[in-house]
């Protein structure tokens, strides 16, 4: 047997007449890059997350950049976020010219820790980027809290966690504004790249809207300095059809982390918590173990798929080298970086698919 770590044509196979009737409808209106088909995109993710407006981008990276232009940050002015995630995010926060900061993250879950947070922050401090790191919520009362008392702004990474809800409040509906990514992978992945800001502020809406567009105020004129990210109509129309059914395919996923968290209880290994709403939900099922790099050639072998977030912290990409980091500066998340696997979670894994992942890495993990 073979199993993928992501096979996405379950889905796509699904709707496929759908999709290809609404690429043709988009080839035959001449519309490719916003227009109706990405505007009724956006109103229904702003409705289904519970925010006033949705603004289509071209990436999840690009959704996090233009929300850091939102703020007009200085040199001087400081972003902390994990040191245990994507590096998407130090890149925007240095291509909008502040300055970033990282922080160690909990030895569990591999999420902020708000205690090291708290203690990263000073009178420099702008914004906390929050990350629902695999799909997890992070405690935004906690986080918000925090945020208040010291007046910084917080910009929510949920890139991995579409649909994600922190006591029944969407994700991104927090922060200033909620960044998501449609990357294939992700748990709401599009048929290429994409990317969507949320706010519920009318004029952070209204400026996201001109950065996209180079900073276009009219016809004629650009007042502010912005970039080409624009959502295509493609994408936006595959979505729309996607984001239907995406309470279901978040369902499917959190129901397959359930079953491998039963069948790896007795396992010597951290498993991620599978809480009874939608406070995971799973873009990815992320374990620890001792031996991963053993796990993974072994996991490789039985031509199973799998996935490392994050094999290195940000602190240790060499192209970060000149901030003058060293190993050991956070010990979490370079343990974290040793340990970390991820299994096959996708929606339309197959029963007898799931239980050969199961079973093999049980094999591995009992010797
Ligand atoms: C946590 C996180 N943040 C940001 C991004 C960037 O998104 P994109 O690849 O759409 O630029 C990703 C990508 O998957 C991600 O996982």
């Amino acid at each position: 047997m073979k199993v993928p770590f992501v096979r996405t044509f379950d889905q796509h196979e699904y709707i496929m007449s759908n999709i290809m009737k609404r690429i043709e409808d988009i080839i035959r209106a001449d519309s490719f890059i916003l227009g109706p088909v990405v505007e009724k995109f956006e109103a229904k993710f702003a409705q289904m997350m519970g925010v006033k407006h949705a603004v289509g981008v071209a990436s999840g990276t690009d959704a996090i950049l233009l929300s850091l232009r939102l703020l007009d940050l200085q040199p001087d002015d400081q972003v902390i976020f994990p040191v245990f995630g994507r590096v998407a995010i130090p890149m925007a926060v240095l291509r909008v010219g502040a300055a970033p900061i990282f922080v160690d993250v909990d030895p569990l879950s591999g999420l902020l820790d708000l205690a090291k947070l708290e203690g990263a922050i000073n009178q420099n401090t702008r914004v906390i980027i929050a990350t629902h790191l695999y799909g997890k919520a992070l405690n935004m009362n906690g986080l918000m809290e925090l945020a208040r008392k010291h007046n910084i702004a917080v910009i929510e990474d949920c890139a991995q966690a579409a649909g994600g809800q922190f006591h029944g409040r969407s994700l991104g509906a927090f922060g200033i504004s909620g960044c998501f990514s449609f990357n294939p992978q992700s748990n709401l992945g599009g048929i290429g790249e994409g990317g969507m800001v949320i706010t519920d502020v009318d004029e952070y809406a209204e400026r996201l809207r001109k950065f996209r567009d180079h900073g276009r105020l009219d016809e004629r004129y650009f007042d502010e300095i912005g970039y080409n990210s624009h959502m295509n109509a493609i994408q936006a129309a595959v979505l729309n059809l996607k984001l239907e059914e995406l309470d279901e395919s978040n369902a499917e996923r959190i129901e397959n982390a359930r079953f491998y968290n039963r069948q790896f209880s007795e396992l010597n290994a951290v498993l991620p918590e599978a809480p009874d709403n939608n406070a995971h939900v799973f873009n990815t099922y992320t374990i620890q173990v001792a031996q991963r790099d053993a796990m993974e050639i072994y996991l490789k072998e039985k031509k199973i798929g799998c996935g490392i977030y994050y094999p290195i912290p940000l602190h240790l990409q060499p192209c970060f080298d000149y901030l003058g980091y060293k190993e050991g500066d956070f010990p979490q998340a370079e343990q974290l970086a040793k340990r970390v696997i991820s299994l096959p979670v996708f929606p339309g894994l197959k029963r007898q698919e799931i239980n050969y992942v199961a079973q093999t890495v049980k094999e591995f993990l009992n010797g």
